[in-house]
Formats: structure tokens, C-alpha cells, sequence
């Protein structure tokens, strides 16, 4: 469902790795339905590529197969559950349209995998108990800073270990931004190319003024440290109020300005906030440019242990959804 940048480039993945899961995972994927707001294509036996790009182009209403007013709950009941995968867009205050799609696909009995945060940031514990009591899976690297492990590093390579403290560049917009405003760029250049590269949110604004950093802040802490955090909980601070020397003179003494989430305890209460930060070279994120995001887990008994890369980007989205599809897979077969 959702057939923006993600959405198209989940598709495009899984038509290139189409021979590779055969080989490698012995999965062959059949895409049964695909959903926009105002219709979508089904097909049981499968839609093939060809159905929506080279008859339709990019509009899914020439294909043949387009049926006018095709919701998701209606195509969830044309054929057997299998794995629902969510890209509408994200929104943080109400989580729709989303949030009602998951419950209900839930509700008929599909796995989900969600590049969406909105639902995530509304109702995580909701949907999850929903998922709990039917079984099934609810994944969402996608939404937790996509091609960046900031979820499966937590909860498998940190099994054991008691996270102390979590900082992280989640967002590879106003990483970009600031990357380049370091270089001498200006403001509304830089903020132009990261739109460009199609990692912006719909409403740059998100990005920009920290929300989007503070609601994969929230996912994280919610699900890796079982927290409770509204949005509200969270102090925001985003990057529109940097002076352009800021980043400069940064540089030029070796120092970076990053946007950071940051999560901690303060007098054994857990605190989350976002800002702009000044941090030295010996930080670990200090290295992350561009797109590129990372996060820094510290923890009692292996240390600080740091993720760095997995750039934003449409791709790294779509493989994000991949890779909990494959793990949905390995887990019930
Ligand atoms: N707008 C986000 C970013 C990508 O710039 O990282 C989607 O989470």
C-alpha cells in the first residue's frame, strides 16, 4: 500500500533480487495487490511489473488490472494473509491512514511490515498487542531509520547487554543539510538537493525542525527499551535556527554540528530529546556524513557499540522492508 518513492523502490528491488531469494533464501515473492488512495491492481495469481510500468506507466489507473475504489480491507479478504507492507506517508499526530490499515491487516491475519512511522509514534504498544494476540508479525526497520540496523543491532547483537544510553543521526536529511553547510553551502541549496535525492519528507518541515528524528527516537526507545514515550515527552530542537558560520567554523576547528536523538536516564528516569549538538572528532558519530546515519548504543557489559552508514535513501528504504520480509520468512517456515 502506498506507491510513492519507497513504495516504487520496494517493488524495483524485489523485481532485481527476484532470481537472488530464489537462490538464496528460497523465496519467491508474488505481489497479489497494489493499493493507492484511490483504487489499486489485483491480480491472484500475481502483478507483474509489466502490468503497472511498462502498460501503465506510472499510473497505476491505465493498467488492466486497475480496480477504482479497491481498499485494503477488501483486497485483504480476496485471497490467503500473507505479508502486508505499509508506505503510505508518515503522519505523527494522527498516524493515518496507516495505523487503520496495519489494524486491519492484522485483524485479517497478515504479517506487516511498515516503512511507515506514523502508526509506530500513535499507537506501537496497540499494535503490537494486536500482533501478540494473533500471532503475528509487526516489523519496521524501515521506519527506525531504514537501511541503518538501529533496531536488530539492539535487539539481537545486544542481546544480554543493558542499554545505558542510545545517541543517534537518524535523519539523513539535516545530516546532509548540515554536511554541506560546512562546506560553505547555503541553507535553502542544501535543504533543495537532500528533496532532490528523495529522501525528504513530504513536508520538509519534519526534517528540518527535528520531528522526524524525534519520532524514530521514540520507535527506538519504545521498542528496544520498552518505554512508554509520547511525542510530547520528547524536547525538540531542529536545525532551522543555526546560524550558516555555525557549521563553518565548526569544520574549519575540527569539530561537526550533528542532529541528535538522544536517550538517557536522568535521576532513573528515562529522557529522550532531540537537538543540534556540537561534538568533537573523538565522537562516534563524528565521521557520519551526508545521508549517512548512525547510532551509538552504550551499554554495562559490551561497551559503546556504534552503527554508522546506511544512508537515507529510497533504496535503502525498500531493502530495509526486504530484509524483515526475508526474517518474517525464516521465522514461520
Ligand atoms: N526523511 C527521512 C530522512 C527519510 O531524511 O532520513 C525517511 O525516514
Amino acid at each position: 500500500v502506498g506507491f510513492g518513492h519507497v513504495g516504487k523502490a520496494f517493488l524495483g528491488l524485489v523485481r532485481e533480487k527476484r532470481e537472488w531469494l530464489k537462490t538464496h533464501y528460497s523465496l519467491e515473492l508474488r505481489l497479489q495487490a497494489l493499493l493507492v488512495s484511490a483504487g489499486g491492481l489485483f491480480s491472484e495469481s500475481g502483478i507483474t511489473p509489466r502490468d503497472f510500468t511498462e502498460k501503465a506507466g506510472p499510473d497505476l489507473n491505465l493498467s488492466s488490472l486497475w480496480r477504482p475504489g479497491l481498499n485494503v480491507v477488501s483486497a485483504l479478504g480476496k485471497t490467503k494473509p500473507g505479508i502486508f507492507v505499509e508506505c503510505t506517508p508518515s503522519n505523527i499526530q494522527t498516524g493515518e491512514p496507516g495505523l487503520t490499515h496495519i489494524r486491519d491487516a492484522l485483524k485479517a491475519g497478515w504479517h506487516v511490515v511498515t516503512a511507515n512511522k506514523g502508526p509506530l509514534v500513535v499507537d506501537l504498544k496497540g499494535l503490537r498487542s494486536l500482533a501478540g494476540k494473533n500471532s503475528l508479525a509487526l516489523k519496521f526497520s524501515a521506519a527506525a531509520a531504514a537501511a541503518l540496523p538501529t533496531l536488530d543491532t539492539a535487539l539481537h547483537s545486544l542481546a544480554g547487554a543493558e542499554i545505558l544510553s542510545i545517541e543517534g543521526i537518524l535523519n539523513g536529511t539535516t545530516n546532509y543539510v548540515l554536511t554541506q553547510m560546512g562546506e560553505g553551502t547555503g541553507y535553502p541549496e542544501a535543504l533543495r538537493e537532500a528533496q532532490e535525492k528523495g529522501i525528504a519528507e513530504h513536508d520538509p518541515r519534519l526534517d528540518v525542525e527535528g520531528w522526524d528524528t524525534a519520532a524514530k527516537t521514540l520507535i527506538i526507545g519504545n521498542s528496544v527499551l520498552g518505554l512508554e514515550l509520547a511525542l510530547g515527552d520528547i524536547k525538540v530542537e531542529g536545525i532551522t535556527r543555526i546560524p550558516p558560520e555555525l557549521p563553518i567554523r565548526a569544520r574549519q576547528e575540527g569539530k561537526a554540528i550533528k542532529l541528535l536523538g538522544r536517550l538517557g536516564r536522568s535521576g532513573g528516569c528515562w529522557e529522550a530529546a532531540v537537538s543540534p549538538q556540537l561534538i568533537e572528532r573523538s565522537h562516534p558519530l563524528f565521521g557520519v556524513n551526508g545521508t549517512n546515519k548512525g547510532i551509538s548504543y552504550t551499554t554495562d557489559s559490551m561497551g559503546t557499540v556504534t552503527v554508522t552508514g546506511g544512508k537515507s535513501d529510497p533504496r535503502g528504504a525498500a531493502a530495509a522492508i526486504l530484509k524483515d520480509i526475508i526474517h518474517i520468512f525464516a521465522r514461520v517456515q
